[in-house]
Parts: C-alpha cells; structure tokens; sequence
C-alpha cells in the first residue's frame, strides 16, 4: 500500500485501505498542522485550472504552502497557452519539468485522465466537467467520518442537479463500497441521477437506491443531506436552468423534525439550495466540510509525493 507516484482520476483509483491512509494521515494533520510544515520543502504544485474554482484551487494551494511546498499555476486558461490550441498533452509533458505534482480542473470529461496519460508526475483530478470530483469526496467522507465517526450504515440523501453534480457520481460511487449505506436521491425528473451509474450500483455492489422528488418526503429520516446547487454551467438552455434553478431550498424549518445528529452537507458554492438561516444551525456541517479539504489535500499530496510524514516526536 503506496500511494507515491499515484494518479488521482477517481476515487475508486485508490483501495479502502488507501482512502484510509490518507483519512488517518489527516487526522494527524488536523490534531498537530504545524508539525508538517517542512514536509513537501522544495516540492512544487502545478495548478491548471480551465475552469472557475475557489475551493478546490485556493485548498490546494494552502495545502501545498502549509507543507513547506511552493505552488505556481494558472487560474483561467485564457491566460495560458491553451488559449492559442495548446494541446493538453503538451502542456503536461512541459509541467513535468516545472512541478512535481499537478492538479488539474478542465470542463470536459476526462482530460484529466488523459493528462495522467502524458505526466510523469502525479496527476489529481480537481473536476472534470459532470463526471468526477474526487477530492471533493474525500472531503465528503473525511467529514462524514470525524462527524459521524463511521463510513458505514448510515442512509443518505442526495438532493438538487443529480445528472450534471460531478460531486455527487464520486461520492455515491465511493460510500457504496462501504458496508450497508443506503441512498436516497431527491432530484427534478429533468436532472436524475444518471442511469448507468444506478446500473453500476446495482451490479457491482447490489444496491438499489429510493428516488423521489419530494425532500420533505425524507427529510426526517436520513442521516445526511448531501445538497447540491443546480449546474447552470452544464445547461443547454437558459430557460431550463431558470425554471429548475430554486427546485429544493432547504430553511432552518424544514430542519425541525430531522434526526437531531443529521449533517447537512454541500460542496459549496452554495447559490439559493440551503438558506442562510441554516448556518446557525448545528447540524450544518458545509463550512467544517470546506476546512477539512485542506487538511485532506494536505495528505493526499504528501502520500503522492512519497514524502517523509513521520514527523511525530522528532
Ligand atoms: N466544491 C468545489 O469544488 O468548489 P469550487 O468549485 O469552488 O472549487
């Protein structure tokens, strides 16, 4: 079990034992941050973001810095060369010799699986387009396991843009390799979850999932909430996206008869799915779930980066 060198394209590119390396990796981190503070010294982070992100690249980046790294990258790829037809092959065979480690967003699917491809460094998937969102979800489940403390049992709803939240496909595909999880997905008809990808839950884990349109019709039954903003930026049409866009709003009363130790989950941005008043809310879990990506990240990387982490005591 060595994560050194390794892609991250998927969340089922790493075994339970290795989301578990990197889980307990970050424990340690959260408990004593600044004792990694040298690990990844003279290692540097290529971030190469085709598309917006403050979360995943601003985590990355305070990951990488809080390790001892450096970080250079681009936020927008009209100020790369991709802008001039720069192929992706090409610009991750140059990082190769700027960085030692790249994470890459890009708004179509599996460009960052066909970086892999071309990198002799490790490659992170940091979104691509409605597929995958790989250390979103160890986000996801770094934050269901120090909240709820087990991956396991637990019956959760997944609830607004199920077809294009790439969020979604990796958490669901990930938590179902765990024991006895059951999920609930709570959608518009228009953005059901995809259907081979209930087939794939179906045949490779046996698991058959509850849909409804209705988030009052399970709210007080689950033990999370997984809500997701409408993805404007994968429509088609305007006028789809307006008539959908307010199709679940989640408020502090609709939270009252749920179980008392119920997360509320979101990647985060929010737009109008979770209103305000729910912040204060003890079950909101959304802003611990963004400060925990760094310290996931911060694993994460010093596992790809075979750096020394047995910093404890020394
Ligand atoms: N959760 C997430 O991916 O957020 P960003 O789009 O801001 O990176």
């Amino acid at each position: 079990m060595n994560l050194k060198g390794k892609h991250l394209i998927d969340p089922n590119d790493f075994s339970l034992e290795e989301l578990d390396q990197v889980f307990e990796l970050a424990d340690r981190m959260v408990d004593n941050r600044n004792a990694y503070g040298h690990v990844c010294e003279g290692r540097i982070l290529g971030t190469l973001f085709y598309e917006p992100s403050t979360r995943t690249r601003l985590s990355f980046e305070s990951a990488m810095l809080r390790l001892g790294g450096k970080v250079l990258g681009f936020a927008d790829a009209n100020t790369s060369s991709a802008a001039k037809g720069e192929s992706i092959a090409d610009t991750v065979r140059v990082l190769d010799a700027y960085a030692d480690i790249i994470v890459m967003r890009h708004p179509k699917e599996g460009a960052p699986k066909l970086a892999s491809e071309y990198s002799r460094i490790p490659v992170i998937n940091g979104g691509d387009g409605g597929h995958q969102h790989p250390t979103q979800t160890l986000t996801d489940l770094l934050t269901i396991r120090r909240l709820k403390g087990r991956l396991e049992k637990l019956t959760v709803a997944l609830c607004g843009d199920l077809k294009f939240g790439r969020t979604v496909h990796s958490l669901v595909s990930t938590l179902a390799r765990y024991n006895s999880n059951r999920f609930v997905f709570i959608s518009p008809s228009e953005l059901r979850f995809p259907e081979h990808l209930k087939e794939a839950l179906k045949e490779k884990h046996d698991i058959e999932v509850y849909e409804t349109e209705s988030l009052e019709e399970v709210i007080n039954d689950v033990d999370i909430l997984y809500m997701t903003r409408i993805q404007r930026e994968r429509f088609f049409n305007e006028a789809d996206y307006m008539r959908l866009k307010d199709s679940y709003i989640l408020t502090r009363s609709k939270l009252a008869d749920a179980k008392p130790d119920m997360l509320v989950m979101h990647p985060l941005p929010r737009v109008n799915e979770i209103s305000y008043d729910v912040d204060q809310d003890k079950r909101a879990a959304y802003f611990k779930q963004a400060e925990l990506g760094i310290y996931v990240r911060m694993a994460l990387m010093a596992l790809q980066l075979g750096v020394d982490v047995n910093v404890e005591g020394k």
